[in-house]
């Protein structure tokens, strides 16, 4: 029988991961054969560069795939086994208020943590509603794979509003760190660690990492990240933003003496500290600008200007193989272990039944089944239910177009030092989002 060869589409084509996905895809058409890629984006002009030198690409590996490049939805969504959703409502203009509105009032700038990531949480659910409902239109049986960002926000909102959909929403952010650590531990791979994972999207830690005989491998890793943060080599961030965070991690770590946490928890743990650090004129959307979005732009222009992609080397990062083994996992029924958001339903005793937690689960053709936490300790769960109630918040304030309901989730954000500076916040990112955010009352 010849094996089935798979349908996909890229949400948010234009986007600078693009390539990375469509590289990856490409490397491994034997194990996982495509018959059809679109690339779908409501910016035709961002697009476009990004689609020509795909299509060049994917020409050269297999030429029987059907190549589109679309911004008709319907064209995008018929006849699609698998969505790849990367949006980003508002662009990266976007982002970069989201940054520097916060570090105008003294807080944390960053995407997807404290203020920046709840403004960025009100412009991206209706998004992902959108291409939702589209998929549930035309290709009722996909399965839509989420990168979507402010992750948390996003799947809390979608699980509220669209329980019954085929959606997970996914992060590469703990394999990042696996990967890190991995190489701390001095393996080849994070897949020759035995993990115990449990958290919020980007505010997660590590309660067990073993190898494959069994030894624990916490103590090493600790001590490494102790002295040296998560980076092993100047090479493993691609900006110096990225750097900054991986070595803050020492300070975060001497508060748990137990596990490994997230690094994002610099943001939660030493909110003043990073601001101190941050230009509040050139944030990481401007770095992002000038930095991978210039070099994806100029590669894939010189891609089209040669008519060919000889001379590159396919690049396959985490991101594009993590979204592809998760696709692999769902269609060949694998029994994959991977750490991804979904529903807790008990998984962790003492927390909201109904909260969008991150965990280890085991995919099958159905979708996932989760591992059991049990109970967690009091230091991390009055943090998790902090950042969960924040979250819950936000998506109330969108349903309800509640003024204060975001006024009090802004509140309650540990990147937020008073009602003050959240109401002052609120009305500046009220303004900035008129063309995204419904109108609050
Ligand atoms: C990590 C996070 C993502 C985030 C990404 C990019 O991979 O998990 O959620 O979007 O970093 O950050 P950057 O600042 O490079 O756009
Ligand atoms: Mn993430």
């Amino acid at each position: 029988m010849e094996k089935k060869k798979f349908s996909i589409v890229v949400a948010g084509g234009g986007s600078t991961y693009t390539p990375e996905i469509v590289c990856s895809l490409m490397s491994q058409l034997d194990r996982f054969p495509l018959r059809k890629l679109v690339l779908y984006d409501i910016d035709e002009q961002r697009q476009q560069p990004i689609a020509e030198a795909c299509r060049i690409l994917c020409r050269e590996y297999d030429p029987s795939i059907e190549f589109i490049a679309t911004t008709d939805p319907k064209e995008a969504y018929t006849d699609i086994d698998f969505c790849f959703a990367q949006i980003r409502v508002g662009g990266l203009k976007m982002r970069e208020k989201d940054e520097k509105i916060a570090l105008k009032h003294g807080c944390v700038g960053q995407e997807t943590c404290g203020p920046g990531g709840i403004a960025y949480g009100m412009r991206s659910i209706q998004g992902v509603l959108e291409n939702l409902d589209y998929m549930e239109k035309y290709s009722p049986n996909a399965w839509m794979l989420n990168y979507t960002n402010p992750a948390s926000i996003v799947a809390e909102a979608i699980q509220r509003v669209r329980p019954h959909s085929k959606i997970i929403n996914i992060c590469d952010q703990p394999l990042l760190l696996e990967d890190q650590m991995a190489k701390i531990a001095g393996l080849k791979s994070r897949k020759e660690m035995d993990v115990r994972y449990f958290g919020l999207n980007h505010f997660g830690w590590w309660s067990e990492i073993k190898d494959q005989e069994g030894h624990d491998l916490i103590p090493k890793i600790r001590a490494y990240m102790l002295e040296h943060g998560f980076a092993t080599s100047k090479e493993d961030a691609a900006d110096e933003s990225w750097n900054t965070t991986y070595e803050k991690v020492k300070d975060v770590l001497a508060v748990d003496p137990d596990m490994i946490p997230s690094s994002y928890f610099n943001y939660y743990f030493y909110p003043d500290d990073i601001v101190k650090q941050s230009n509040p004129n050139y944030t990481r959307a401007n770095e992002v600008v000038d930095g991978r979005e210039k070099m994806v732009f100029y590669i894939c222009q010189d891609i089209i200007q040669k008519g060919t992609t000889k001379g590159y080397e396919l690049y396959i990062g985490d991101h594009a193989s993590f979204v592809i083994d998760l696709a692999y996992a769902l269609s060949y029924n694998t029994h994959e272990r991977m750490i991804l958001i979904t529903k807790n339903e008990g998984s962790i005793h003492d927390f909201d039944y109904d909260a969008m937690i991150e965990i280890p689960c085991i995919v099958t053709k159905d979708g996932l089944e989760k591992v059991t936490i049990g109970k967690i300790p009091t230091f991390q769960k009055g943090l998790m239910e902090q950042q969960k109630s924040c979250e819950i918040l936000v998506v109330d304030a969108w349903q309800q177009h509640s003024y204060h309901k975001l006024w009090q989730a802004l509140t309650m954000n540990r990147c937020v030092p008073s009602a003050k500076i959240a109401k002052e916040l609120l009305d500046d990112y009220i303004e900035a989002n008129q063309d995204y955010w419904p109108e609050l009352k």
